[in-house]
Formats: C-alpha cells, structure tokens, sequence
C-alpha cells in the first residue's frame, strides 16, 4: 500500500458513500449509513488502521487526504437530513391539507325564550330607575295571595281570581284556611315578602309564573307570567308612578306612544288605575285588536293601601308605595306580534326560531 492507493480507496469510500447518502429515504437509513462509514468501526476508521503499513513521513499525508473526506460524507449526510425533513413536511402538508372552502356544518344556536328576553328587557329598563329582581315562591299560603294583599277569607275580590289549590300532603293538618298552600295568583304576594324582609326604601321587581283556574283560549293561560313593582319610600307620590310607567311604556313600545291612567279597582291599591297605552298595532285609529279604543291596557297599578303596607310591617304614616303588576305574556305578545298565548308554552320550535 502506499498514499496513492490510499487516496484512491478514500475517493472511492467517499463517491460509495455520497451515492448511498443520495438514495437514502429516512433518517434511520442516514443513521445505518454514518455509523457504517464514519463511526467507530465504520469502514474509514477501517481503511486508516492500515495506516500503519506506510512508512512514518507518509502517514500524516494519508490523514489529511482523510480529512476532507469525513467532511464531505458529513456534509452530504447534514444536506439528506435536511432534504428529508422537508419533503415529510411536504407530504404532511398535502395529506393533512384541509379544504377551508368547505361549507362547515351548521352550529346550532340558542337563544333566549321571548319570554325570558321580555323579562330582562323590562328588568333592564326598571333597573335604569334603581328597581332591582327579587324571586318569590310559586307555592304561596292563603294569607300572602290574598289575606295580606287585603282580601280577607270572605272578601268578594277573591273572586277576581280562580285559584289552584295544593293537596296537602298526607299527615299534615292546616288549622286556619289562611295557612293553605296554593299556586300563587299573581305576583303581588312577593310584595308582602318584600316588605316584611327589607326597609325602605324599596324599589323592587318580581317576577315570574302564576296560575288560575281558567278555560285557556287564545289569550288565557292557566299559567301565565307576571312582572309586579314595588316602590316604598317617604313621600311616595302617584305624579312618580306615572312618570315611570311613562318612561316604561316609551322605552318599551316607542318614546311617541301615547299613555293614560284610568280608575281601576285592587284591594291592594288606593287608589287603584289601570295604564294604558295606545294600540300598537293601529296607532289609536281603532282596530279588532283594541276593541276600536285605539288604547290597550298594559298593566293595573296604584298606591300601596295602607293596610297593605302595616301587613308588611311598614309605617303607612311615613311611608307611601306604589305598586303595579303586569303581565309578561301580554306584554312580549305585544312586542313580537304574537296572537296566541299558548305559543309560548307550546315547545315548537318553530315559534321559537321564528322570532
Ligand atoms: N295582581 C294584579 C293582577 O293579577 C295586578 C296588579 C294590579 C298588581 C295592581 C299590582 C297593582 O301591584 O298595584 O291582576
């Protein structure tokens, strides 16, 4: 052996090696094919172990034509590597593509019952007055429905509403008639409870779902839902409910509607009103809807009784109240339009999306 044999074998590892580098089609082969050349009992160490045949001033000749060939096979094995993450990267790149101009699948939307939108709406507009929602219960006793609201056991105005009564459960025995538990009526009780727990001044919302006797029709339900109001403060005045339900009524249905108070009547109250406000649907010429009045009637209100306001434990001589009760169906019927109260309670979806 001698350098030029040397050389000769070294381009010939290198050109064997550079051809195989080429082909390879994975790192793992790039990985078979460094450790077989260049590392420790690669076929480089193997050729220069032969070194030691040459004569002594020859040998660092050999090592540096070595040189430039380690670095070349390293070279072309760093160039494939990168070569081959690139290409992966394309067949990832084309296989995993995604076509965004596909039409994605349609997501379904809640949204919130007309009901409930109502609510939140009047809620918000009460609210601007500094009027915040407190819940009362649905299972009411005899003497909140009725007995605390001024209408005691045999007072005629009970007949204004038909009530459900609950079945007590078995083993417990009610004394008094003013103890039994039925389906709250309206609203109004919530105001007994809101009174009794708080001090004035109050300015209150409640709202939620009642139930009466009725034959259901178009615009009856046997239950429905109400938003009752309650305003307790010292010099409370009928000029202050009427400006809110003013502001109410302008919010709600249009700042140029028309708006009136008529007398009414409520244990309740004294003096009593009904609020109306003009038709919605004929703008006061006169239609079916409001009976040829041009006016419809929104909600019944007055001035705390004074009675009412000692059943919730407050000095009717400091203190005044208004009160009004509205009803939530009406008053969303009136909003989207909707001629049937039984919609809302009906879970067709179609009434639902259509609004
Ligand atoms: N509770 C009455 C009803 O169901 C509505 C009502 C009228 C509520 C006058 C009030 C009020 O607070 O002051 O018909």
């Amino acid at each position: 052996m001698d350098v030029a044999s040397f050389s000769a074998q070294l381009q010939e590892l290198q050109a064997r090696a550079v051809t195989s580098i080429a082909a390879a089609d994975s790192p793992e082969v790039l990985d078979v094919i460094e450790s077989g050349m260049l590392g420790r009992k690669g076929e480089l160490k193997g050729l220069l172990g032969g070194i030691g045949q040459l004569p002594a001033e020859d040998r660092p000749k050999v090592g540096a034509l070595a040189n430039p060939v380690r670095s070349a096979i390293e070279d072309a094995l760093a160039q494939r590597r990168v070569g081959l993450e690139s290409e992966a990267l394309d067949t990832r790149l084309r296989e995993e593509a995604q076509d965004v101009t596909l039409p994605g699948r349609p997501l379904w939307r809640g949204s919130l019952h007309p009901l409930r939108e109502t609510e939140r709406e009047i809620a918000r507009i009460f609210s601007q007055f500094g009027f915040v929602v407190v819940e009362s219960p649905e299972v009411e006793s005899d003497e909140l429905n009725f007995g605390a609201l001024n209408m005691p056991a045999d007072h005629p105005a009970r007949d204004l509403w038909d009530t459900i009564y609950v079945k007590e459960p078995e083993g417990i025995v009610r004394e008094a008639d003013h103890e039994r538990l039925l389906l709250r009526t309206h609203t109004s009780p919530g105001q007994i409870r809101i009174m009794r727990d708080s001090e004035p001044p109050i300015r209150v919302l409640t709202p939620g779902r009642c139930y009466r006797y009725e034959a259901v029709d178009a615009s009856h339900g046997f239950e429905f839902f109400q938003m009752e109001g309650l305003m307790v403060d010292e010099g409370t005045t009928m000029a202050h409910l009427r400006g809110l339900l003013d502001a109410f009524a302008h919010a709600m249905f249009g700042a140029d509607r028309a708006t009136r108070f008529r007398p009414g009547y409520y244990p309740f109250t004294e003096p009593s009103v009904a609020f109306d406000i003009g038709c919605v649907v004929c703008e006061g010429e006169g239609c079916p809807a409001c009976k040829r009045s041009g006016w419809m009637t929104i909600l019944g209100a007055g001035m705390v009784h004074p009675i009412v306001l000692r059943n919730g434990g407050i000095d009717p001589e400091r203190y005044q109240g208004f009160a009004f009760g509205m009803g939530t169906d009406r008053i969303a019927m009136l909003r989207y339009a909707i001629t049937d109260i039984r919609a809302f309670l009906a879970d067709d979806m179609r009434f639902l999306e259509r609004l």
